[in-house]
């Protein structure tokens, strides 16, 4: 039996969806803790490509229990249409188990993400526009609804006519928008809730009993450690704490149940929306490791910020989690280069840093310092074990190992799931 918790190490789209599925054949049970239909996980393999944003990567197959915990804020719109696309596609959505204690994201969460982000002008956080943070903040200031309540009608009623008529204040008097019509929303969310209803059950009962019975459990990450409300790049986050403490609270599951924490990188960095990236490259190296990577949002579309790799950064988040082992994603991308450089301390006004500071006004004016490796300047997708790598790709993973303080267990050199090459099993 273990349990493996799966974790962003950046600032998200590091191709965690690819080593969970790749782990899901070993694994009884897939879990979503965090965050909502903000994510995009990505899966090529036999069965084809697929774009999942709620669903954990397990339903790709129907033998695993795939759980949304009540740490994820849920859209059942978003949920019901990811299970008809892959009804469509011949995979059958049986075994999929969303908590009672999940928190809904409505119409009107994603009209506020909209409104506040207009308003915020300079301070625009580049939000995916999906109702996530107003979500949690109704959840935080209890005016939340979760599962249990939108299934019953009685319920669903009485607080989201309280709710809407609250949303419908702050809409009207500091917004200046239109008001939203309470009855649309209680028949669409009627409507949703009788849908998801068979799947709703208490899941914290139901992982704790799977830990307790010594099934295989990944615990599935979203968005990722510098994204995190917590300890990443405040304000420029999300709204829920991708790091691994999350995935206690998110699924009622006690740390000591936790086996394992791996800690998802790729080989340089990437960023969508605002806040600063001291390893950016905005250039025509920038370019070609966007294009090399298909940068671009899977849930948004937008272009993504790209940068090397950036050590000061990736201790961080390795110490932050207690990574037992680390990931390193789209190697193959760097494959044409000459040099290649990891961000190993920054320079600033004041001095040398080799921290994540507190104030991001701090990161913005930190000019990164270079270690320089030599490039391997040939293919590596068709390498499938360490032995097939070019000496300088080992030695470029075995570096960063060094300077964030755990080993590689698993590297990826493509999109498709067979781009992998494992030098330790994880589950
Ligand atoms: P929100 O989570 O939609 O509120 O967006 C807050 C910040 O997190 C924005 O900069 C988003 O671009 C970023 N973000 C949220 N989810 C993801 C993700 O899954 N991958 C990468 N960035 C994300």
């Amino acid at each position: 039996m273990t349990v493996v918790a799966v974790i962003g190490a950046q600032w998200g789209d590091e191709s965690k969806g690819k080593i969970v599925d790749g782990l899901a054949d070993r694994a009884d049970l897939v879990v979503r803790f965090q965050g909502g239909s903000n994510a995009g996980h990505t899966v090529v393999n036999e069965r084809g490509k697929f774009a999942l944003h709620l669903l954990p990567v397990g339903v790709l197959d129907p033998r695993i229990t795939s759980v949304i915990a009540n740490g994820v804020v849920v859209d059942p719109e978003v949920v019901i249409e990811e299970i008809d696309e892959l009804e469509r596609r011949g995979i059958p959505v049986t075994n999929l188990k969303i908590s009672d204690r999940a928190h809904v994201v409505l119409p009107y969460h994603k009209i506020q993400d909209q409104l506040q982000e207009q308003s915020r002008g300079e301070w625009k956080l580049g939000t995916t526009l999906r109702g996530i943070g107003p979500a949690y903040a109704d959840k935080a200031s209890r005016d939340g609804l979760r599962m249990c309540d939108i299934i019953d009608p009685e319920n669903l009623h009485d607080r989201l006519s309280y709710v809407v008529g609250e949303k419908n204040r702050l809409f009207s008097s500091v917004y200046g928008a239109a008001p939203i019509s309470f009855a649309q929303v209680l028949e669409r969310t009627a409507v949703y809730a009788r849908r998801l209803k068979p799947f709703v059950c208490d899941t914290v009962e139901l992982l704790q009993d799977a830990v307790a019975a010594g099934k295989n459990v990944i615990l599935e990450g979203a968005q990722a450690t510098l994204l995190d409300i917590e300890f990443g790049t405040y304000p420029t986050v999300t709204s829920s704490a991708p790091s691994v403490g999350s995935a206690c609270i998110g699924t009622g599951l006690p740390p000591k149940a936790i086996d394992r924490v791996v800690g998802v990188f790729k080989a340089y960095y990437s960023r969508v929306g605002n806040g600063p990236f001291p390893t950016e490259l905005d250039n025509a190296l920038g370019e070609t490791i966007r294009k090399r990577g298909n940068e671009y949002g899977t849930t948004t579309g937008r272009p993504r910020r790209v940068g090397w790799f950036d050590a000061v950064l990736g201790r961080y988040a390795a110490r932050l989690n207690g990574f037992d082992h680390f990931v390193i994603n789209a190697l193959d991308v760097l494959d044409e280069f000459e040099t290649i450089r990891i961000c190993v301390g920054y320079e600033h006004d004041t001095g040398r840093l080799d921290r994540l500071p507190a104030d991001t006004n701090v990161l913005a004016r930190c000019r990164p310092i270079y270690e320089d490796l030599p490039g391997w300047r040939r293919p590596t997708t068709a390498a499938r074990r360490w032995e097939d790598l070019p000496r300088e790709a080992q030695h470029y993973v075995d570096r960063i190992g060094q300077l964030i303080g755990c080993p590689p267990a698993i590297v990826t050199v493509g999109l498709h799931r067979k781009c992998t090459i494992v030098r330790t099993p994880l589950l």
